[in-house]
C-alpha cells in the first residue's frame, strides 16, 4: 500500500489521505512507491490561496497596461514592457508552483509533468529573464545586485530540477523544485516584511510616523532581498527535513536512510 511521508515524519497510507484517493496511488515502474510531501496539504492548500491573492494584489496596477497605474517608476516604454512581460510571466510561475506540491496532481504524473512544464517554461523562464534588466534599469544598487542574484539563481535551479528528473533522481528533483519556489515566492515575503518591518520600526521608535512613507520606500529593496534569503533559508530545512525519509527514484529504487516509523 502506498504510503504518503510528511516532511515531519508522519506517515498516513494512501487509503486514509483523503487527498490521494486510491485510484491515483503513484506508481512507478509498477510498484507503489512512497510519496514524500515536502508540506502538508493544508499548508499547501493555504500556499495557494496567499499566492493567488497576492498575484491578484500585485498584477492590479498591471492589468490595464496603462503605464501612469504602474507602482514602480518606470523610465520610458522598454522598461515598463519588460517590467509587465515580468509581472505577467511571474503571476503564472506563483499561482502554479503549489498546484505541484499537491498530493493528487504529484501522483498524475502527466499533470505535474504538464503542470510543471507551463511553470518553467511560461513563468520562471521568461519571469527571470526580464526581471534581469528591470533589475538593472531600477537605478537602485540594493535592487540591482539583491534582485539579479536571485533571478539567475531561479533559472539555476530551474535547470539543475530538469536535469535531475532527466537522470531519474526524483528527491533531487524535488530539493532543486522546493528551492526554485521558494525563489519564486520572494515577491510575497518581500511585500510582507515591508510593513512588519516598517511597523516594529514605527513601534520601537526607530523610525518617526513623519518619516513614515519615505523609510517605507527605502525599506522595499531591503524587504526584496531578505525574502529571498529567508525563503531559501526555510526551503533548505524542508528539504533536509524530507531528506531524513525515504522516496523513490524513476527506477524504484528506494534512497538509503533510516525510515522512523510513527504511530
Ligand atoms: C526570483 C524571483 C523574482 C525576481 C528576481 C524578481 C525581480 C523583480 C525586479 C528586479 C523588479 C523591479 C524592482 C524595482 O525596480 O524596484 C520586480 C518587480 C515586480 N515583480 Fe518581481 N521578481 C521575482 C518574482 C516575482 C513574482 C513571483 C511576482 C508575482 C507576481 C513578481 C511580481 C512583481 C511585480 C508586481 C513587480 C512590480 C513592483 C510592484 O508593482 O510592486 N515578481 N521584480
Amino acid at each position: 500500500m502506498a504510503q504518503i511521508t510528511y516532511a515531519g515524519g508522519s506517515r498516513r497510507t494512501a487509503d486514509s489521505e483523503r487527498t490521494t484517493p486510491q485510484r491515483v496511488r503513484p506508481r512507478i515502474g509498477g510498484m507503489d512507491v512512497q510519496v514524500v510531501q515536502v508540506l502538508r496539504p493544508r499548508r499547501v492548500w493555504l500556499m495557494l490561496l496567499v499566492a493567488v491573492v497576492a498575484s491578484a494584489v500585485m498584477v492590479a496596477p498591471y492589468a490595464l497596461l496603462d503605464v501612469g497605474s504602474s507602482r514602480l517608476d518606470v523610465g520610458g516604454g522598454l522598461h515598463y514592457g519588460l517590467l509587465v512581460a515580468h509581472v505577467f510571466t511571474a503571476t503564472v510561475a506563483l499561482v502554479l508552483g503549489p498546484l505541484q506540491f499537491v498530493p493528487a496532481i504529484r501522483a498524475r504524473r502527466r499533470w505535474h509533468r504538464r503542470v510543471g512544464r507551463t511553470y518553467l517554461l511560461v513563468g520562471v523562464l521568461p519571469a527571470a529573464v526580464t526581471a534581469v534588466p528591470v533589475a538593472l534599469l531600477s537605478g537602485r544598487i540594493v535592487t540591482q545586485v539583491g534582485l539579479v542574484i536571485p533571478a539567475v539563481g531561479w533559472l539555476v535551479t530551474a535547470g539543475l530540477a530538469v536535469r535531475a528528473i532527466r537522470r531519474g533522481d526524483v528527491a533531487a528533483h524535488r530539493a532543486w523544485m522546493t528551492r526554485n519556489y521558494a525563489l519564486t515566492f520572494l515577491a510575497v515575503t518581500a511585500r510582507i516584511l515591508v510593513p512588519l518591518v516598517l511597523l516594529t520600526g514605527l513601534a520601537v521608535g526607530a523610525i518617526a510616523p513623519a518619516d513614515a512613507p519615505t523609510a517605507a520606500t527605502s525599506l522595499i529593496p531591503v524587504g526584496q532581498v531578505l525574502g529571498w534569503m529567508i525563503n531559501l533559508v526555510v526551503a533548505e530545512v524542508l528539504v533536509r527535513r524530507a531528506r531524513r525519509f525515504p522516496t523513490a527514484s524513476r527506477s524504484g529504487r528506494a534512497a538509503p536512510g533510516p525510515v522512523p516509523a510513527r504511530p
